[in-house]
């Protein structure tokens, strides 16, 4: 037992980057390891400082970690934004050594029917674990959303019979799938997208420790094509730094498989000075690369969304972007739909 657990505890700390100078044998040969860990597993925050961005959200989430009575919560948001790292870093300030043994940890991964919630949730919440007072065992239920009604109907009465042992900590994208009895019984927890700049810190800081050669450029196409997702940004990094050993805008763009924001830039304003020729030129360009229209119509938005235009010009083209945008889920989604758009944004700008 004592031996499995250093095997097990080795392997945890195998993720923490180094934060001493101090480095013996043991420090090295995990570093060989972790050499070929992903960055978004070797740089998962271990504690709450180090979560960037939501930090109302993570402040009082700390403050119920130092009181140990932390309520039942959901945390929703959209993808790569830090609900999982923060529902872990919960349940080891909160449980300490006692995590392993009592947190169970469930994702999409695992079968989360309405037999697993009568069988196995229910049998860990009756399971008596030695916990210091005022500490609960925490049963995380990550991806919530992908569990079926039948199975949140029948957490409910689970989740009060058990509330003086056990806490459920449930992450999701989409709250709307969380049945209203189950939200009504947690805290809810909403986490935004982050900020430009919450990304652009931190994926600076991990350029300086893995010695990425970078330019400004290519650090701030990672931060476009991330859209405030961190995982996403992590990824990209790792991938155009192993890829082409060094970050600048055209190996991001080629990695991350997105059209180049400066040719759509471009094209936009061809379509501001109604030149309908150039800018179809170009959009039939990026349409042989192989680019499919959703492709085209999310990038043409975030360009125009900070193109140097007039206020009410740019008003008016993305509500056509947003009307072409709206074609194409439908389904109509070729060439000739984007030309139409080029043709309408050139005889706005030319009425204007
Ligand atoms: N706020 C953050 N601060 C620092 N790193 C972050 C943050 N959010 C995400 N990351 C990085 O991205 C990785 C994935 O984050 P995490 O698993 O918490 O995402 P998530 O919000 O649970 O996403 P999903 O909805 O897809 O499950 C982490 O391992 C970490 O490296
Ligand atoms: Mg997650």
């Amino acid at each position: 037992m004592g031996a499995e657990n250093a095997v097990d505890e080795s392997m945890d700390v195998d993720i923490l980057p180094s934060t001493s100078g101090y480095r013996n044998i043991k420090d090295k040969e995990k570093d060989k390891r972790s050499v070929h860990l992903p960055w978004i597993e070797k740089y998962r925050p271990q504690v709450f400082s180090d979560i960037v961005g939501n930090e109302d959200t993570i402040s009082r989430l700390a403050v119920f970690s130092q009181h140990g009575n932390c309520p039942n919560i959901i945390i929703t948001g959209p993808p790569g934004v830090g609900k999982t790292t923060t529902i872990l870093c919960l349940a080891h300030v909160l449980l300490g050594p006692a995590f392993k043994e009592s947190v169970l940890e469930l994702n999409a991964s695992n079968d989360r029917g309405i037999d697993v919630v009568r069988n196995k949730i229910k049998m860990f919440a009756q399971k008596r674990v030695n916990l210091p007072k005022g500490k609960h065992k925490i049963i995380i239920l990550d991806e919530a959303d992908s569990m079926t009604d039948g199975a949140q109907q029948a957490l409910r009465r689970t989740m009060e019979i058990y509330s003086n042992t056990t806490r459920f900590a449930l992450a999701c994208n989409n709250s709307e799938k969380i049945i209203e009895p189950i939200q009504s019984r947690c805290a809810m927890l909403r986490y935004g997208k982050l900020t430009d700049a919450q990304v652009l810190a931190k994926i600076l800081e991990i350029c300086k420790k893995e010695n990425v050669s970078y330019t400004d450029d290519g650090l701030e196409a990672i931060v476009f094509t991330a859209q405030g997702d961190m995982r996403q940004a992590l990824n990209n990094l790792q991938s155009t730094h192993n890829g082409f050993g060094h970050v600048n805008s055209e190996n991001v763009f080629k990695v991350c498989d997105e059209p180049h924001p400066l040719l759509i830039k471009e094209m936009l304003e061809f379509c501001t000075q109604g030149n309908i020729s150039k800018a179809y030129g170009i959009i039939e360009h990026l349409w042989k690369m192989g680019y499919s229209a959703e492709d085209l119509i999310s990038n043409i938005f975030r360009v125009c969304k900070n193109l140097p235009i007039e206020e009410t010009l740019k008003l008016d083209f993305i509500k056509e972007i947003g009307i072409t945008h709206l074609g194409m889920v439908d389904g109509i989604n070729s060439l000739l739909q984007i030309n139409s758009l080029l043709a309408r944004l050139c005889q706005r700008a030319l009425q204007s």
